[in-house]
């Protein structure tokens, strides 16, 4: 097993590998994703150095909870803190952010997870307005107690709902997007996360995949993968579909990105590079679909940091051809 870079994942007061894994895809939720494989590449990343993994009760209905379970189970050598989220199950309605829910919620994912005490909850971007219900977040103090949670966080649409939690003394850590296509996080939530303690999840970190490079105009997801059905914000936030861009607006951005890449390295392992070497970032969450993207995407933490020309070169590129789509809504 490789030993990868780990960081404190905010007020949990555990570490964390710098880069861990997100299994949206083990759910199912983006094309089929076989049982064996998605084992595999649960132990490719392992094998690699990652000791979080990021999932959600909603992910394939539980399916990815529970390979998380039944994996760790069988390798309880690694060591790895789960993240989970709950509330997407439900209408969405400030209403059903309620300790009885939050309970039954909880229940449910400590069974698909094996586990008494989840390692870490976070409310998976609910209505706005629950991020500063002081009912909410009682009811949070109160599974802690209970020993249902060890402790919980927020995941976020936007700079708005992170800031609000943040001044909250219970949230361990903010997950958030955070990509070369999304850099508002930075000026507006990283410092302020940093000096409250609390730990940042960078999420779709590759906008989708776009910042891989290896998409063209011409690619076609499948019928069930959001990249084909949510790229107006359908089904959810748009911002969760290749990080709110327009898709011919990303993939001639990602080729320009492309060019910008250090020897050695690929288009997605610089755009990790670029998220783990951010002042506040604890951990980046690349979703993976194989194990070498698995394999790839955990190498990306023992990259030299990029120079401060490519960073500029970012922050130029972002403003020339992303910024007017996206700085202002999240
Ligand atoms: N609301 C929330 O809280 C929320 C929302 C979204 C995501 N998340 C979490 O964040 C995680 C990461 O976000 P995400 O999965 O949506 O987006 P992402 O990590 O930006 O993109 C994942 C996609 O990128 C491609 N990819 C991954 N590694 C690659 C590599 N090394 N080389 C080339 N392509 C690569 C794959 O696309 P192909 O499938 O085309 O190969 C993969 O499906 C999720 O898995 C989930 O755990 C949370």
């Amino acid at each position: 097993m490789i030993r990868m870079e780990q960081r404190t994942l905010g007020r949990t007061g555990r570490d964390v590998s710098v880069v861990g894994q997100g299994t949206w895809q083990l759910g199912g939720d983006w094309g089929e994703v076989r049982e064996t494989d998605a084992f595999a590449v649960l132990d490719a990343a392992v094998e690699s150095g990652v000791t979080f993994f990021d999932t959600a009760d909603v992910y394939g209905d539980g399916r990815s909870e529970q390979l998380i379970g039944r994996y760790r189970k069988d390798r309880p050598d690694a060591d790895i803190l789960v993240a989970t989220k709950m509330g997407r199950r439900a209408d969405q309605i400030p209403e059903n952010y309620v300790l009885d829910n939050f309970r039954a919620w909880n229940d449910r994912s400590r069974t698909n997870l094996g586990v008494d005490t989840l390692d870490l909850v976070q409310l998976h971007c609910p209505p706005t307005s629950v991020y500063s219900s002081d009912a909410v977040y009682d009811a949070l103090d109160t599974l802690v107690a209970e020993q249902r949670i060890a402790a919980y966080a927020v995941s976020v649409e936007t700079c708005a709902e992170a800031l609000t939690a943040i001044a909250r003394p219970g949230v361990a850590s903010v997950q958030i997007i955070l990509n070369p296509f999304r850099l508002k996080p930075l000026d507006e939530v990283l410092p302020r996360a940093a000096e409250a303690g609390v730990g940042i999840i960078a999420r779709v970190p590759l906008a989708s995949g776009l910042l891989s490079g290896k998409y063209t105009a011409d690619t076609v997801f499948a019928p069930e993968d959001h990249r084909t059905y949510n790229r107006h914000g359908e089904a959810f936030d748009q911002g969760e579909t290749f990080s709110g861009v327009d898709y011919a607006t990303g993939v001639a951005a990602a080729a320009e990105f492309a060019g910008l890449v250090p020897e050695g390295a690929t288009p997605a392992q610089t755009a990790l590079r670029w998220i783990i070497q951010q002042p506040g970032v604890t951990s980046v969450i690349p979703g993976a679909r194989s194990v070498d993207q698995a394999r790839d995407n955990a190498a990306a933490a023992a990259l030299p940091p990029l120079p401060q020309s490519t960073l500029d070169a970012i922050g130029e590129l972002y403003d020339r051809r992303i910024r007017a789509e996206v700085h202002a809504r999240w």
